[in-house]
């Protein structure tokens, strides 16, 4: 059993306009409202893979019951704890004049101290039968320093995979030596406050990771593809040149399908050889999508792995 984090579930939702023009009133053409937040997107992925999969987390009362029956629609197994407040929607503006899509995301519902404790014990309990828990994403408002550190190590003992930036990402890292770690290129650079330009940068930044404690860790690079980089081992993946038609949760997807890699395979570099062939699968589908079994299928075998 794999169980997935969401402390900030959303609504995802699109909407298009002919033109986004800022402040002006804008027309919308079309609107659909999906399941959102990377914990549930994760879980989803996994789901749709074949794997066992839950998702636990916290959500706002109002709103609960539509997210919980998008969930269900997944069938997808859950817990949410619910605390007063409401679900927050996180809105993408696709304009159609190719200007690109703008994104407008709500905080999401505050927490305090003893929600956050309260859920610590719901996940405590509720992962006693999961050998592999994933938590990523953003903090919803209220959340300590050092949240994603604290709950790693409540939950001391799993396979924890994180995906996170910054503090939080350094913080859990020195505090509670995950798994795997899985930031985007963007991500490492702000947290090291460094640029990273050639594969050796890149490299070495993963492995002041690794000497804190983390065992994996795999750099993506959207369009260029990702490393896996541990302390004996450097690899490298270009991308599968596919259609693109959304990158959005290409990052959650990747997770998903390393975490079938790791099931099937029981190693994680090669388990990375999935994680590519479902981030390209996830950009072949519409906005907020996520995968089709049938095209992670049909990329797996095209992935082509180099060692650096
Ligand atoms: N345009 C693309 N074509 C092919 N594969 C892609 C493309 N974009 C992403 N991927 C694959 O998906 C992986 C993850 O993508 P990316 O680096 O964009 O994740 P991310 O920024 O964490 O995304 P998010 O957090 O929005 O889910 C990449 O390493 C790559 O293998
Ligand atoms: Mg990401």
């Amino acid at each position: 059993m794999i169980t997935t984090i969401c402390l900030n579930p959303c609504f995802d939702k699109t909407v298009s306009v002919d033109r986004l023009q800022p402040g002006q009133v804008n027309r919308i053409r079309e609107a659909r409202v999906d399941l959102g937040g990377k914990g549930i997107n994760v879980a989803v992925v996994a789901k749709r893979l074949g794997l066992e999969v839950q998702c636990l987390g916290i959500m706002g009362e109002n709103g609960a019951a539509e997210l919980t029956a998008l969930m269900d629609r997944e069938e997808l197994s859950h817990r949410f704890m619910t605390v007063p407040g409401h679900v927050r929607t996180n809105m993408k503006v696709y304009s159609l004049d190719g200007q690109g899509v703008t994104e407008l995301n709500e905080p999401g519902t505050p927490l305090n101290e003893s929600s956050l404790a309260e859920f610590t014990r719901i996940a405590e309990e509720e992962t006693a039968g999961s050998d592999m828990v994933v938590l990523t994403g953003s903090l919803p408002p209220g959340c300590p320093e050092g949240t994603y550190r604290d709950l790693l190590k409540a939950l001391d003992g799993k396979k924890c995979i994180l995906d996170t930036e910054g503090k939080e990402l350094e913080l859990a890292a020195k505090g509670a030596h995950p798994f795997l770690i899985k930031p985007n290129l963007r991500e490492m650079e702000a947290t090291l406050g460094i640029e990273l330009r050639t594969m050796r940068a890149i490299r070495d930044a993963a492995l002041l990771f690794v000497r804190l404690g983390v065992q994996h860790s795999v750099v993506s690079m959207g369009a260029m593809g990702a490393m896996y980089i541990s302390a004996d081992k450097t690899l490298f993946a270009p991308a599968l040149r596919v259609e693109t038609k959304s990158t959005v949760g290409a990052g959650d997807a990747m997770i998903g399908g390393m975490l079938l890699g790791y099931e099937i395979e029981k190693d994680m570099a090669k388990a990375f050889r999935y994680g590519i062939a479902a981030g390209a699968a996830s950009v072949m589908t519409e906005g907020t999508q996520l995968i089709v079994r049938s095209d992670f299928d049909a990329l797996l075998d095209q992935v082509r792995i180099q060692e650096v």
